[in-house]
């Protein structure tokens, strides 16, 4: 199973996404079955490291990020991941506009694998500098979706 994170700049959000449930998957002795990565809509950062606020709720948290680099969605990133996780509407709506057909029903919110969730769209801390919030939505996000993936194997 292939599971793909997506945002705009794949610098704050999306590899947060990514280093969080990679840590969960370990600790969940899932690491072979689920293959993880994440990727952005534009294409500013190609070749960054996470921005910095990532790296340091990261570290601060003990998750690593390890092999985490800034790049652009693919064609061959939609044709293989089983799921393609947005961080937000215009995400989403990115996506949606880079899928063929076949493809659309793999396109999901973070949010909807939270059961009653408070929220919707994962705030970009790019915009708000708040990446304690953003921080603890990627961890109810992950858990969330670390079930769901329980359910479905
Ligand atoms: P991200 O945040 O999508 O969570 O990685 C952003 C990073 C960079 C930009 C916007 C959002 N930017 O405009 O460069």
């Amino acid at each position: 199973m292939k599971i793909l994170f997506v945002c705009l700049g794949n610098i704050c959000r999306s590899p947060m996404a990514e280093a969080v449930m990679r840590k969960k998957l370990g600790d969940a002795g899932l690491s072979e079955a689920v293959t993880l990565d994440s990727a952005a809509t534009g294409d500013w950062y190609t070749g960054s490291s996470p921005h910095q606020g990532t790296r340091h709720k990261l570290d601060s948290n003990g998750v690593s990020y390890e092999g985490i680099i800034a790049r652009r969605i693919t064609e061959a990133d939609l044709e293989s991941a089983d799921y393609i996780i947005g961080m937000d509407h215009s995400n989403i709506k990115n996506i949606q506009q880079l899928c063929t057909d076949a493809h659309k029903n793999k396109v999901y919110l973070l949010s909807e694998f939270v059961e009653d969730a408070q929220w919707d769209e994962m705030p970009d801390p790019w915009y708000t500098g708040d990446f304690d919030l953003t921080y603890e939505q990627v961890c109810e996000g992950c858990e969330g979706l670390l079930r769901h993936i329980r359910e479905t194997m």
